[in-house]
Parts: structure tokens; C-alpha cells; sequence
């Protein structure tokens, strides 16, 4: 049915956009690449481009979000493309309602905005598996973002879809698309020309055949998959030397265009860290600096907006999934408002307007607050399980065909007397153990938790194991990212007569989605008052509607429903602990609200905020790694290298005398090159035997003397986060010199470091002599 529906819709446009190509007045505008510039009907052109994603807006407030951008000061419009939202049953298209890309594009052209179009197939945007349908998993053996023939093949179809919808609004057919991106960042995480040129096939075949192709990176990789028939631009953000990051450019293809194609404005929320912010002032000179040599731009993101439902990605080394708000501190707030940051840069961009038309800002929309109400109609999760399905061993929720959501595992536990322990091999990503209904421990994948500790139990003793989903890894090597238990459970039991380890098998597996309609079809009862883990519902009442901002504070961790809307995932850990509400999704009169908190809350309540909370972090543990009166004694231990590193920016390599082998790696900042007090450190990696980078999906930051958490998230893993505009800071005013520790998780040997101070003008915090230890034993 819907894909009749689909076929129709197409139809439909197909004949609605000839009749307008037919009827146009305007004559066909040109877009190309001239020497040293973007040329638009043969004039020097510079891309001012806005980055906003139309699934992280209602569809309600895309106007208003378009119109925002354009009374900015920019130009064009730029979109990733979210291929997992569009098929996410395998086969299955949805390009209509809030997914209609070509009705964006439109109204998008309606307000004289050109429109970049990234399809992916990859897109990262932390987001579900950077954008790729977990139904890819159930090929076990798959290779992402490879040449698997599977991969290929449903890329093609899907790119073909894509085509159909966005092929008519190229530029030449009297559209609006000027320029197409091929894949996205593929430096960051592989080295393969011929994979690159095959997606740029695909897109060009897709009906893509007009436009400008391109592909973007950063400065430090973009060579390792760039294609001669392919335009190049970079990626970076707030606070870079922007002077830098064009110089490998330039001496490559000097007649090149220059673009940022991603100027980060600010960055994205992680649970359980710091909230994000980057300054206005900095990000409005690294702008500057850039229209002043008539260099192109995507600020992303212009407006963030929401990621709603279970939408938001996670990153990776480790698992750090990402919060609902897709904020980013950018110019316009996740619910449409203009900042400081946004009248600032309207400003600044109105400097190099050269007498053009400046356009007036929409009216912000209405918000609302609204009184507490407290949720008395209760589910309890375990007494309304759906039916079961039986397996002797255990399977992931992508063998279940389940995508997203809880799954339950329960099996019956031998008689245990004394000590004994259960090892999880691996939660992903949060389980909660039960023993005949009682809580006994919850393993957080975050941390790396995998074993619990077991009290005694009798004979037939129930084992259930709830592992709630997150978001799919969105960035690197780990994407491939399955769900629920992705090996096996093991117990381990101390006896009189020695350690007995078995596997647990024959378990009953209970899927549990997270669907509207299955969370709302529960039976419902009046339980004031319950704290259990289940789905919580109640109405209220509104005279009037408009954006809100709903407190999840009282909730423990799950997911939302307004109206039947998906409005995203809370965690009471934070920083983020409302959750937003579009006034277009509120009805005047009884509104419905369904909570999922798979923790249960301390007491279900919530109110409606004006505006957000995104800065409160209720973390248990700190987020820095050293304990209260720690140090670091590294008196006696012999250096297995020392030395200085240049000044400046970029990647620098030091090779060791001889190879150094062990667990623990302590970087030691003995000074800085101006003699300030602040160190930093963007990326580390270590080099084996081979000269190869060894993987650091296993590192753990260990220690850290000293952290920066003022403005942003400057602590110890950021040296292994692959984003090389993050960093590791030292504290503002901590005295040289500073140690950082990271446990390599298994002994390696190592034969050289490389080392990237900060991006920006400076390289400020860039150490200058320092001292490597390395260690078998923890330090
Ligand atoms: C990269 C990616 C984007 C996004 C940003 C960080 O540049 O290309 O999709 O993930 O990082 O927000
Ligand atoms: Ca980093």
C-alpha cells in the first residue's frame, strides 16, 4: 500500500514539477566550478550555505527554519540525506510527510535558496548508524562502506530512490541543487579509491548528472581517497586556522575553489558529559576570515534541531551515545529561536552582503509553559510482556528482525550457594539483571561493564536480563553495531571444590519495540505512585499551543510519546533533562503523553518549560579520570622517549630508540612551547612493529592530572575520539607539567607516537618537551 501510495505521490510531482518547468519564466540558471571559484550564470559565486535536516525539524516549521537561514544572510541550504529513515523495513520507501526531501527542496527554492544535497550513503550527523539501515546487519559478515556486493547493491536502489526524488530540482532542470557530495568524511576511516568512485557512480547514475560532485575531509586525510574528476573540500570547525587547513589544498589543485564544507558552530551532547558550547566570537572571525578571501562555507549545523524518536547515533572509540537535543549551540536554538550567536553573525554577514537585499527575521514562534501533572496510568514492563520466542543460545535484536528498543532475556538459573558472578559478553548498551523479579545489578556499556556480582539463589531461580538499545555507533570502524547480547552469557561460581564456569542457554527472548502503537496497546491501570520499570500515561489539558520544553527530571532513562509522537530518549544522568516539544504536534484541549522509563522513575511527574535544560549533568560518577587527592608518582621510572615537538599545527611523528612494550602508556607534558600554563593534546595514536597505527577501540583514559570542563568537555579521551577539533586542555591556571595515562586495554609494543596539537592559529597548549613511559602494570 505504501508503495502504491509512493508511486503515486512521484507521479504526482513528476507532473506537477513539468508543468513548472514548462511555465517558468526564469530563464535556467548555471552552476560550475571556475578557476579559483564557484561561478552561478558565469559570475564569481560564494556558498554561504545553512546546514539544517529536515528530520530533525517538524515538517510543520520547515519554512520557518529556511526563512531563518535566508534573513541570516545565507545563500543556500544544505541537507544530508538519512537513508535508515527512508527504508527502514528493507525494500520499503517512505518519502512522504516529514520525509518529503523534494516538497524541502521546493520550499527551499520558494525562498530563493540553493540546496546541497548529501545522500551518504554514509552520513555519521550522529545518527543511527551514521544513517545506514540496521536491517545491513543481518548479514552478519557484511563490510560497510566497502565494496560487499550486498551493501553495494541496496546502496544503489536506494540511491536510485533518491535520484527519483531530487534528479528534477538539479539546477539545470530548473531546480535548485547545485552540488552533490559523494559518501562523506571517507578518510576517517578507510583508505579505498575504487569503493569512493563506485558511490560516485552510483550518484551520478542515481539522475545526479548535472550537478557538481564533491567529497569532503579534513586537511589531514582527504588525500588518502580523493578522485581527480571530483571537486575537494574541507571540514573543520570553530577556532581553526582556517589559513592552514587550505594549505595541502592549494599546492594540490591551486585553481580549486576553496569550501568549508562543515564549519562547526558548536558541537554535539554526549549522556553523561558536559554540554557542548563554542564561542560566538570565535566562530563568527573564523567566518569572517573566510568570506574575506571569498573562501565557501556550510556552517553546520545553522539549526540543529531535535533527534527525535531513537534516532541519535552514538560515537565511538568506547560507546558514547548521544543526546536528543541536536542543539550544537548553533545560531538557531533546537526550537527555531534566534541566539546572541545568530544577530551577531547576521551582522557580520550582512558586512559582505555587497548592497544585496537583506531579509527581515520571521517572528519567533509561541511558547508555552504548563503545570505539573503527574502519571497514574501504569504498565509495569514485566507484567505486560509480549509473547516469547525461544532460542537455545543467545541471539542479538537484529536476529530477532528487531531494530530498535528493549529485548528480555530469561532463562532459569542453576542452585547457587556462595559466590558467583555473571559475565556479559557484550550488553549492548544497557542491561538491567533481575533475579526472580529483583534487581541485582545494571551493566553500562559506556563504562565497559560486563559482570555482575549473583546473591545465592535456590533451585529454579528466573534470570532475566532487559537490555535497552541506544543509538547505533555513528562514526569509525565500529559502526557495525549489533544490539541486545552480541555473544553470550557466562556464569562463573565459586565452590567448595574449585571455580565452575558455564554458559547459560535455552532462553525465552521477548522483543520489545518501540513503536507507539506498541507501547500504547499496554493495559493501562490507576497506580499512583509506582516507581517500577514500565509505561507511565496521562493527559493534560492546553487553552493554547506552542513549543515546549517537557521535564523529564523525575524519570529515570527511556523514551517519550507526545500525541503519538516520538519526541526522543531521556536519561536522568544528563546534561540534557528536558525533552522538546514542537506546538505543532499539541492540540488545543487533551493532549496524551506516554512515558517509557525502563528504569522507573522516582515519582512520575512532569511540567512543560519554556525553555531548555541541556546543562545539568546528575552523573553518579565525575567525568574526569583522577580520584579525589590522586597523583602520579613517575620518580625512578625510565622514559622510553623523550624529547621536543615542533611548534605549530598539524601532525607530528616521534619515533622510539627501540620498541617499548606494555599496557599502560603515560604521556608527560614537561612544558610548553610559549611558556603559558596550558597543555592540550587534539589526537594520539601509537604506531607497531609495522609502523601501523594500533586501534584504539580499547583505550580507557586512566588519569588525568588535570581536565578542562569550563565551556565544553575538554577531558582526558578526547586524545582518541578521532575528531581532531576535539581535544584534551589542561585546567585554566594547572601548572606544568601534566600526565596523562591510558590503559591500551592488552599489552602492545610500540614503536613510535604521532601527536596533533589544536587546530587553531597556535596551536595554543601545544606542548613542547615531554616524556613517554610505558608500563605493563598500572602506574
Ligand atoms: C563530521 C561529520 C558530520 C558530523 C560532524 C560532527 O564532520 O561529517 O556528519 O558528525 O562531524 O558534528
Ligand atoms: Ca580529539
Amino acid at each position: 500500500m505504501k508503495r502504491f501510495k509512493n508511486f503515486v505521490g512521484v507521479v504526482a510531482l513528476l507532473l506537477l514539477c513539468s508543468f513548472f518547468t514548462d511555465c517558468k519564466s526564469k530563464p535556467t540558471e548555471t552552476f560550475a566550478v571556475g578557476k579559483g571559484t564557484f561561478l552561478l550564470n558565469g559570475e564569481p559565486f560564494v556558498i554561504k550555505a545553512a546546514e539544517i535536516h529536515y528530520p530533525r525539524i517538524p515538517r510543520e516549521y520547515w519554512e520557518h527554519r529556511i526563512e531563518m537561514c535566508k534573513a541570516l544572510g545565507m545563500n543556500t541550504i544544505c541537507i544530508y540525506i538519512f537513508w535508515n529513515i527512508h527504508e527502514q523495513e528493507e525494500g520499503v520507501f517512505d518519502f512522504t510527510g516529514n520525509n518529503d526531501i523534494s516538497a524541502f527542496c521546493e520550499l527551499a527554492q520558494k525562498h530563493g535558496m540553493y540546496v546541497i544535497v548529501r545522500p551518504g550513503p554514509y552520513v555519521c550527523a550522529e545518527w543511527e548508524m551514521g544513517g545506514l539501515p540496521w536491517w545491513l546487519l543481518k548479514k552478519k559478515d557484511i563490510r560497510l562502506r566497502e565494496e560487499d556486493p550486498y551493501f553495494m547493491e541496496r546502496v544503489k536502489i536506494f540511491e536510485n530512490e533518491v535520484g527519483k526524488q531530487l534528479a528534477d530540482h538539479q539546477l539545470s532542470k530548473g531546480g535548485n541543487i547545485i552540488m552533490v557530495q559523494v559518501e562523506n568524511e571517507y578518510g576517517s576511516y578507510g583508505e579505498d579509491k575504487s569503493y569512493i568512485a563506485a558511490i560516485r557512480d552510483i550518484v551520478r547514475n542515481a539522475g545526479f548528472t548535472d550537478v557538481t560532485l564533491f567529497q569532503c575531509d579534513w586537511s589531514s586525510n582527504f588525500m588518502l581517497n580523493g578522485l581527480d574528476d571530483l571537486l575537494w573540500t574541507m571540514n573543520f570547525g570553530t577556532g581553526a586556522n582556517v589559513e592552514e587547513q587550505f594549505v595541502r589544498l592549494k599546492k594540490m589543485r591551486p585553481d580549486s575553489p576553496l569550501m568549508c564544507s562543515e564549519f562547526w558552530s558548536g558541537w554535539f551532547d554526549n549522556w553523561g558529559r558536559q554540554h557542548e558550547t563554542r564561542d560566538s566570537y570565535a566562530m563568527i572571525q573564523g567566518l569572517r576570515s573566510m568570506l574575506e578571501k571569498d573562501i565557501s562555507f556550510s556552517l553546520y549545523m545553522t539549526h540543529g534541531g531535535t533527534t527525535f524518536g531513537h534516532w541519535a547515533g552514538a560515537n565511538s572509540p568506547g560507546f558514547s551515545p548521544d543526546c536528543t537535543s541536536y542543539d550544537y549551540d548553533a545560531p538557531i536554538s533546537e526550537s527555531g529561536q534566534a541566539t546572541t550567536k545568530y544577530w551577531e553573525l547576521r551582522k557580520m554577514l550582512a558586512d559582505f552582503n555587497k548592497g544585496g537585499q537583506t531579509y527581515e527575521v520571521p517572528e519567533p514562534l509561541p511558547t508555552i509553559a504548563f503545570d505539573k501533572v503527574t502519571f497514574d496510568e501504569v504498565a509495569a514492563l514485566f507484567e505486560n510482556l509480549p509473547a516469547s520466542q525461544h532460542y537455545d543460545s543467545i541471539v542479538t535484536m537484529e536476529e530477532c528482525n528487531q531494530g530498535w528498543g528493549s529485548i528480555l532475556y530469561r532463562t532459569v538459573l542453576p542452585k547457587i550457594e556462595g559466590q558467583s558472578s555473571l559475565t556479559i559478553t557484550d550488553p549492548h548498551d544497557f542491561a538491567q539483571i533481575f533475579i526472580d523479579g529483583k534487581l541485582v545489578g545494571t551493566l553500562d556499556r559506556r563504562k565497559g561493564e560486563k559482570t555482575v556480582l549473583l546473591p545465592s539463589v535456590g533451585e529454579n531461580a528466573v534470570l532475566d536480563i532487559l537490555v535497552e538499545a541506544m543509538g547505533r555507533i555513528n562514526f569509525g570502524r565500529a559502526i557495525k553495531d549489533f544490539k541486545g547480547i552480541t555473544d553470550k552469557v557466562e556464569l562463573a561460581i565459586e565452590a567448595e571444590g574449585g571455580r565452575r564456569e558455564l554458559e547459560l542457554t535455552g532462553w525465552e527472548v521477548f522483543n520489545l519495540p518501540v513503536t507507539y502503537d506498541f507501547c500504547k496497546q499496554k493495559s493501562y491501570t490507576s497506580q499512583p505512585n509506582a516507581t517500577v520499570p514500565g509505561y507511565y500515561k496521562t493527559t493534560f489539558t492546553l487553552n493554547d499551543t506552542g513549543d515546549t520544553f517537557l521535564d523529564m527530571r523525575t524519570f529515570g532513562k527511556g523514551m517519550v510519546w507526545v500525541n503519538g509522537h516520538s519526541i526522543g530518549r531521556f536519561w536522568k544522568i544528563g546534561p540534557q533533562q528536558t525533552l522538546y516539544v514542537p506546538g505543532c504536534w499539541l492540540k488545543k484541549g487533551k493532549n496524551e503523553i506516554i512515558v517509557l522509563d525502563i528504569v522507573g522513575p522516582e515519582n512520575a511527574s512532569t511540567e512543560g518549560f519554556e525553555t531548555p535544560i541541556l546543562d545539568m549533568l546528575r552523573n553518579p560518577q565525575p567525568v574526569t579520570h583522577r580520584k579525589e587527592g590522586e597523583t602520579l608518582s613517575l620518580k625512578g621510572l625510565k622514559p622510553v622517549a623523550t624529547g621536543s615537538f615542533a611548534a605549530g599545527n598539524g601532525w607530528q611523528e616521534v619515533k622510539f630508540n627501540k620498541p617499548a612494550t606494555g599496557r599502560y602508556l603515560c604521556i608527560e607534558a614537561v612544558g610548553a612551547q610559549d611558556g603559558k600554563q596550558l597543555a592540550a593534546i587534539a589526537e594520539l595514536y601509537l604506531l607497531d612493529e609495522n609502523g601501523k597505527r594500533l586501534s584504539r577501540e580499547p583505550w580507557r583514559a586512566v588519569y588525568a592530572d588535570s581536565e578542562e570542563l569550563r565551556g565544553g568537555n575538554y577531558t582526558a579521551d578526547k586524545v582518541y575520539d578521532l575528531q581532531e577539533s576535539t581535544s584534551w586542555r589542561s585546567a585554566g591556571g594547572a601548572a606544568y607539567p601534566h600526565q596523562l595515562v591510558i590503559d591500551l586495554g592488552s599489552v602492545q609494543t610500540i614503536t613510535a607516537l604521532q601527536y596533533l596539537p589544536r587546530m587553531e592559529e597556535g596551536a595554543p597548549g601545544s606542548i613542547k618537551q615531554y616524556r613517554v613511559f610505558v608500563k605493563e602494570e598500572a602506574f
